[in-house]
């Protein structure tokens, strides 16, 4: 008898998410202890360094699917998503807080002067149009294709997260966001080979043109 994959009915799912979440929402616990001897560098870096960590976990979402054959857990990613973008207000707002004591002007000049803030500042705006279509009925009033098409800017999100990371690392200390980089270079290269896969094994009544399109337009 084939082994089908256990799958959670409705009241476990939302036990699960809820664990997730609070789980997820561990990482604030420091912010409330001892900040160190320069907390708003502490806070600034715990709220970017887990920003990326959800980054990364919600990217690992469709692989880890994809290996076990747990459906549900595509369940999970939205809420994964939206704890990635609280974890970004959290890091924005402690950059305008601590650094600039919330003056639009001299945030707008810092964002300018420093390529690296920049590069994590459109990073941040890009992640504001997938927080606020996360909900059902954002995904009902857009439609399945176009909700996936935008929510695929997540790939260049992680690109220039890893951008920021990198460029604001003096060189003696790459071992982290180089870390990062790999792990994201690696979830981005599964979704490469599997678009080639599916590519290269055209679904029956798919040829030439047809293929290719269906290249750019499925989702791994
Ligand atoms: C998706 C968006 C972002 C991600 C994933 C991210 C990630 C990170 C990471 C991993 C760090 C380094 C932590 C460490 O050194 O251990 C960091 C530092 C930093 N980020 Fe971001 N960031 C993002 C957006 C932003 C935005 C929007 C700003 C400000 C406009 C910003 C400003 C900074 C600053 C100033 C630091 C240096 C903190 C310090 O060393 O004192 N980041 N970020």
């Amino acid at each position: 008898m084939k082994n089908t994959p256990w799958t959670p009915s409705p009241a476990q799912l939302l036990l699960i998410k809820l664990g997730m979440v609070g789980l997820c929402l561990l990482p604030l616990a420091p912010l409330f202890g001892d900040l160190g001897p320069n907390p708003p560098e502490f806070v600034s870096r715990h709220t970017g360094t887990w920003t990326f960590n959800l980054l990364l976990l919600t990217l690992l979402v469709s692989p880890l699917r994809a290996w076990t054959g747990l459906h549900w857990l595509l369940r999970l990613r939205r809420s994964l998503g939206l704890l990635t973008f609280f974890y970004a207000l959290l890091h924005f707002a402690a950059f305008a807080l601590f650094e600039h004591e919330l003056e639009v002007r001299a945030m707008a000049a810092d964002i300018l002067e420093r390529p690296f803030i920049a590069v994590g500042f459109v990073a941040f705006l890009l992640l504001i149009p997938l927080a606020l279509t996360s909900s059902n009925r954002a995904i009902a009033r857009l439609g399945g294709r176009r909700w996936q098409e935008l929510h695929r800017s997540i790939y260049l999100i992680g690109i220039l997260s890893a951008l920021h990371y990198l460029w604001l690392t003096k060189i003696t200390a790459y071992y982290y966001p180089l870390t990062y980089s790999i792990l994201l270079a690696l979830l981005l290269a599964w979704r490469v080979g599997e678009r080639l896969k599916k590519a290269s094994s055209p679904a029956p009544g798919f040829r030439g043109g047809a293929q290719t399109i269906r290249f750019f337009k499925e989702k791994p």
